[in-house]
């Protein structure tokens, strides 16, 4: 089941731990991007600490976290905000790799796991705009 339903997002931030889970995730999944070949040069600024916390304020949003992203950024329009990064399945693929390794480290339960990695996959599969 790829889309949680709305009882499902209501609930999932304040059941998994709320802001320090999130922080903890999006913190490991920085860390492997760093290092990874084919996304680090995709990123435009120097310091990533910046897009760490946008992705941090908007996975907390998309899960029933506090609205920081979008007072700070607006509509998130992620399929726009994407388009200047030619992002193909290779691409999409070290996204999903990164974001496993964080997500399979925090120990969330089974049934939050499998609710978080449908939505990522869905996301980052919806995401892509190049298929070169
Ligand atoms: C921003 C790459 C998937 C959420 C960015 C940026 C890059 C990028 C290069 C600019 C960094 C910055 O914020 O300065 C990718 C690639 C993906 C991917 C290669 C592979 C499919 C996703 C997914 C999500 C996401 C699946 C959400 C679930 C965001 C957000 C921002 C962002 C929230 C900041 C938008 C803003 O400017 O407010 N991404 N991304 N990305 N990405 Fe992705």
């Amino acid at each position: 089941m790829a889309t949680p339903t709305p009882e499902e997002v209501a609930s999932f931030y304040d059941a998994v731990g709320g802001e320090a889970v999130f922080h903890r995730i999006v913190a490991r999944f920085y860390e492997e991007v760093a290092r990874d070949e084919v996304l680090r040069p995709l990123y435009p600024e120097e310091d990533l600490g910046p897009a760490e916390e946008r992705l941090r304020l908007f996975l907390m949003q998309y899960w029933g976290g506090p609205h920081t992203y979008s007072e700070r950024r607006g509509h998130p329009r992620l399929r726009m905000r994407h388009a200047p990064f030619a992002i193909g399945p290779i691409e999409r693929d070290a996204w999903l790799r990164c974001m496993r390794t964080a997500v399979d480290e925090a120990g969330l339960s089974e049934e939050h796991r499998r609710q978080l990695w449908g939505y990522l996959e869905m996301a980052a599969n919806s995401l892509m705009n190049s298929w070169t």
